[in-house]
């Protein structure tokens, strides 16, 4: 039984079936990215790993253990949050406490954690304390790791993307998941910063961290990968290694989305309009707001 095993999960939303059946395997201390075009239910997939998004159907175990059952029906938040702490997840946007400093970010979730578990397991408020002092450590070690150790007392409006998206790294860390999902962790980044997230990404490697990562940076997925997943349409259309998928694919698909993401640049494919001009729209869109708020208040 591989580490991670995911068994025919569907989901649909309304009328649409965004996944159906979705199956695969993936060891301990591998990496697996996930390629596809829009829409084909990349997010959606890992949403439901996460169980951000419930799925109508399918199991998901790691490490042997079941921590989704469709058949199982609704249970408690606590077991749900425990299930949930398998899997870390990096957004797109960071989504960083803008109001916390980046120790704070780090270490805020862990705490309520230690606190919560340490109360349920009798511990007294002197061993809680201690461990929640520990937690500094940690922090401190996944800052270097990410290398903005220096910057543990900067808020998030102070850093750069790329570093913001760095920090948001450390801070899925800190909860030790079993299994650090990204979703496009690079794609509203500028071209100069995405390099600094990838390294990052890929100095996380090891025998310990499994990882599973939706991306459209193609020389990345083949570089850090052990396995590669292409899905269309809400299916796996092909599976296998790098040099499988990137230098003999099978289905004409998965041949034409490689054809067009050399010749375009996978981002500019739907809309002809680049997903980091988006994502700056969507920022600019933002700062309006914000002065708007000013005017009004
Ligand atoms: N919460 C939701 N409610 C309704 N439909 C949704 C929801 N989330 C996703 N969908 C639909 O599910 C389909 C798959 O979306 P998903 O975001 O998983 O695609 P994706 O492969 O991640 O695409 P992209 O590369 O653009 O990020 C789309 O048709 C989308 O409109
Ligand atoms: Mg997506």
């Amino acid at each position: 039984m591989a580490f991670l095993q995911v068994e025919d999960i569907h989901k649909s939303f309304g009328q649409e079936e965004v996944l159906k059946g979705i199956s695969f395997g993936l060891e301990k201390g591998e990496v697996l990215s996930i390629i596809g075009s829009s829409g084909g239910g990349k997010t959606t997939l890992l949403r439901s790993l996460n169980q951000l998004i419930i799925p109508d159907k399918g199991i998901i175990k790691v490490n042997d253990e079941i921590v989704f059952d469709a058949s199982e029906g609704k249970l408690s938040e606590s077991v749900l949050r425990d299930r949930r702490l398998h899997f870390g997840l990096v957004f797109q946007q960071f989504n960083l406490f803008p109001q916390y400093n980046v120790k704070r970010n780090l270490t805020l979730a862990a705490e309520l954690l230690c606190k919560e578990r340490g109360k349920a397991a009798g511990k007294s408020a002197e061993e809680i304390k201690k461990e929640i002092k520990q937690l500094d450590a940690k922090a401190y070690a996944l800052l270097v790791k990410v290398g903005l150790e220096n910057k543990i007392t900067a808020y998030p409006g102070e850093l750069s993307g790329g570093q913001q998206q760095r920090v948001a790294i450390a801070r899925a860390l800190m909860l030790s998941p079993d299994i650090l999902c990204f979703d496009e962790p690079t794609s509203a980044l500028d071209p100069e910063l995405t390099g600094e997230v990838l390294k990052v990404i890929g100095s996380l490697k090891s025998s310990e961290s499994t990882m599973v990562i939706v991306t459209h940076e193609m020389e990345f997925a083949r570089k850090v990968s052990d396995k590669v997943i292409f899905m269309a349409d809400g299916v796996i259309e092909e599976m296998g290694t790098p040099a499988e998928i990137f230098d003999d694919p099978k289905s004409a698909k998965l041949q034409n989305f490689l054809n067009k993401s050399q010749n375009l640049g996978i981002d500019d494919m739907e809309s002809g309009f680049n997903a980091r001009e988006w994502a700056k729209v969507a920022q600019d869109g933002e700062e309006c707001l914000k002065d708007n708020e000013l005017i009004r208040f």
